[in-house]
């Protein structure tokens, strides 16, 4: 039997840790993309990636082409909401550029590609100067890796940038059938959101899986919140 393979980023805590324990109950295979071996949870086999880190990308890459791994599932998860601008970008953004190039090759057909965002992302919430820098028609991931590499703001612009790039790398992965998409997973209670955040973990992960589970031929390219086109 052929198991579906997914692999989850920051799945230590957190919403990504959800996703990664609910697909594993479901029967997928899961590789847990964790600092810490150690943190992978539970039915999940862990991978050490640190995504801010470019050689750490390197390594889990070469693993899985050395044994030929399908992937049917990416989740770009892994996120910090503060620390220097470098520091966010590096995780935020350049990580999932990284990681999504080093791993496209390895995407099944019809794939599907997550890339977290989040509603503080939203282009229509970011200053006007930023916005025009990336509706830039002609941009490309080249031209979004040497923006990143500027850390031209923060935690929102960061992710603003990962809305962009789900569809740049949904226009160069449509020929596969592979579907991208960022998605926000709403506010909630983790580390990150605090224990004021309206929704639970499961909430917020339930947003990310529909990006998970979207049939072929689905949408790609776009920014949703729990299936719904962010504004
Ligand atoms: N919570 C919210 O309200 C909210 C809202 C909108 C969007 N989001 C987004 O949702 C995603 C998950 O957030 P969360 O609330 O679950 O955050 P969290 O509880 O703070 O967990 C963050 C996860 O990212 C991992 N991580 C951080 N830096 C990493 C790196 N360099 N390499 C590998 N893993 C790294 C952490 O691993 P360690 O355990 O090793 O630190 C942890 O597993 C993030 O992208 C976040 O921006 C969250």
């Amino acid at each position: 039997m052929t198991m579906n393979t997914a692999l989850i980023t920051g799945a230590s805590r957190g919403i990504g840790r959800q996703v990664a324990l609910t697909l594993a109950a479901e029967g997928w295979r899961v590789l847990s993309g964790v600092r810490e071996p150690a943190s992978a949870p539970p039915g999940t086999e862990a991978e050490a990636l640190d995504v801010a880190d470019a050689s750490s990308i390197e390594a889990p890459a070469a693993r899985f082409r050395a044994r030929q791994q399908r992937l049917d599932v990416l989740v770009n998860n892994a996120g910090v909401y503060e620390g220097p601008a470098h520091r966010i970008w590096d995780t935020n953004t350049l990580g999932p550029l990284r990681l999504t190039r080093a791993l496209e090759p390895l995407l099944a057909a019809h794939a599907r590609v997550v890339l977290v965002t989040s509603s503080l992302g939203r282009l229509s919430a970011q200053p006007a100067s930023f916005v025009e820098r990336l509706s830039d028609s002609r941009l490309s991931l080249d031209d979004l890796e040497r923006l990143a590499r500027e850390a031209p703001g923060g935690y929102g612009e960061s992710k603003a940038a990962l809305i962009v790039m789900a569809r740049l790398f949904a226009e160069q992965l449509k020929p596969r059938g592979i579907l991208v998409n960022a998605i926000s997973p709403g506010w909630v209670r983790t580390d990150m959101g605090g224990p004021g955040a309206p929704r639970s973990v499961e909430q917020g992960a339930a947003s990310i899986l529909w990006g998970v589970r979207l049939e072929p031929g689905g949408p790609s390219g776009g920014a949703f919140e729990d299936g719904i086109a962010m504004p």
